[in-house]
């Protein structure tokens, strides 16, 4: 590997880990963050970038983790490429991606498969999850690295779908690992199904996978985390009776996230832009909103995760309950949480710890996470002052639209940095940039 030139990030407003604000100057070197002071004085001005972040705040990169990335097997959606490229615009520099690719992501052979096309094409960092599958549990203790295992409780068809009760108590029972699940009973999602069937307007799929079927799931996950006292993570948490349980009874080694457009949209989207606001879980009515933003406030939701789950616009434009349930993310997650922080709803302070710090800590990925020294250099510039509405011509993720199309947002990035190089500026990818596998070991951060 090269190593980068080393950069000096000028005149920045400074998120630092004590959540305070301060401008100063950053030097990054070897892929490190080396100095943060009010100035530095360039080491050797032949040798090194500068970087004039005059107006503009330097957040650690977002850790995304929960995103479905196509590849291997349904790159026509998306690929490794193309999904790190809407990454690095979106200011994310690591993700955290899901098994449902063909084949799927299931084996040690299967996960270094995927570590290999990433090595070769992510422009940011990556790392996978092993799924559960009832013919591979052995795998789900011994490969790696993964961040955790992941198992689909509902919303799922086929080896990944684990909605026996004896199967999923096995996983819980043996080993110590993560475990990440998508909550929602599948039994009650099947009988709604044949119970409306024949009604093709989409917002019946909120009706079908209702608020009892994601609160059943979840609570049973709970409670087998609480038997086995397992680490648990509960993937895009959407309802308010699941943020009150947590509220309630949330144990310390349990951990659950949201999504933005769970947080931002809610069953009257479905009137703006039909089957594009379809994904599982659904999205809820403007009281879930509410209460899951202040769940997040209050500290009870841990962190932020996109669920990007693209699928072409032709696939989308199926009549319900045919069209694909899913959204893209990456690119718009953070603008859309600093102009939440821009009109008062919160702090950036909080957007940074709920996109980046509280990942890097849930996942246990060493030096990611702050802007502190010694720790790994993937930053992003962001612009508070300017409003840009995003239209479908600049997105970058290959399915080609986004659900915020239109939507004003503050706080896009200007440029995003991995690893200590330029991978997003201005407007554009720097390509030949590569990220870096994730580990998943630190000690208690
Ligand atoms: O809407 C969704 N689509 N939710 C998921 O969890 C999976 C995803 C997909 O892979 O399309």
């Amino acid at each position: 590997m090269t190593v980068p030139l080393p950069l000096l990030i000028q005149h920045a407003q400074i998120l630092h880990p004590d959540g305070k604000m301060r401008p100063g100057d950053v030097l990054l070197r070897a892929g490190k963050i080396e100095q943060i002071a009010p100035a530095i004085t360039p080491p050797d001005p032949d040798t090194i970038r500068i970087i004039d972040a005059t107006g503009l705040i330097l957040l650690p990169g977002v850790i995304d983790p929960q995103v479905h990335f196509r590849e291997p097997g349904l790159e026509y959606k998306e690929d490794l490429f193309t999904a790190s490229c809407a990454c690095a615009r979106g200011g994310v520099t690591s993700f955290l991606e899901m098994p449902n690719t063909r084949p799927l992501t299931t084996t040690q052979a299967t996960l270094d498969d995927k570590l290999q096309r990433a090595a070769s094409k992510c422009v940011v960092n990556y790392g996978f999850f092993i799924g559960a599958t009832a013919e591979m549990l052995p795998d789900l203790l011994d490969a790696n690295p993964v961040c955790g295992i992941k198992i689909f409780m509902g919303s799922m068809h086929g080896a990944l779908l684990i909605d026996q009760a004896d199967l999923l108590e096995q996983i819980f029972a043996k080993g110590d690992r993560l475990i990440a699940v998508h909550a929602e009973n599948q039994e009650r999602i099947k009988q709604r199904r044949e119970e409306f069937a024949g009604i093709t307007d989409p917002a019946i799929h909120s009706q079908i996978q209702d608020n009892q079927a994601a609160l059943e799931a979840t609570q049973l996950a709970l409670q087998l985390s609480k038997k086995y006292q397992r680490r648990l993570h509960i993937l895009h948490m959407s309802t308010a009776e699941e943020a009150d349980l947590m509220r309630q009874e949330k144990p310390a080694w349990v951990t659950c996230e949201v999504t933005p457009q769970h947080l931002l949209m809610n069953t009257t989207d479905y009137a703006r832009i039909g089957t594009l606001a379809q994904m599982n879980p659904p999205l809820r009515s403007p009281h879930d909103n509410a209460v899951l933003w202040q769940a997040l406030l209050d500290g009870v939701i841990d962190f932020i995760a996109t669920d990007h789950a693209p699928h072409t616009l032709e696939e989308k434009a199926k009549d319900y309950p045919n069209s694909p349930s899913g959204m893209p993310g990456v690119e718009t997650s953070l603008a859309l949480m600093l102009t939440q922080a821009a009109q008062g709803r919160c702090t950036v302070a909080q957007v940074a710890h709920w996109m980046s710090t509280a990942v890097a800590k849930a996942y246990r990925i060493p030096h990611k996470g702050a802007i502190a020294p010694g720790y790994d250099a993937d930053l992003v510039l962001v612009d508070l002052q300017n409003y840009h509405a995003l239209t479908r011509a600049e997105v970058l993720s290959k399915c080609g639209w986004s659900p915020f199309e239109g939507w004003n947002l503050t706080g896009w990035p200007v440029i995003t940095i991995v690893g200590g190089q330029v991978v997003y500026e201005q407007g554009k990818v720097k390509t030949d940039v590569r990220g870096q596998a994730l580990r998943f070991d630190a000690e208690a951060i």
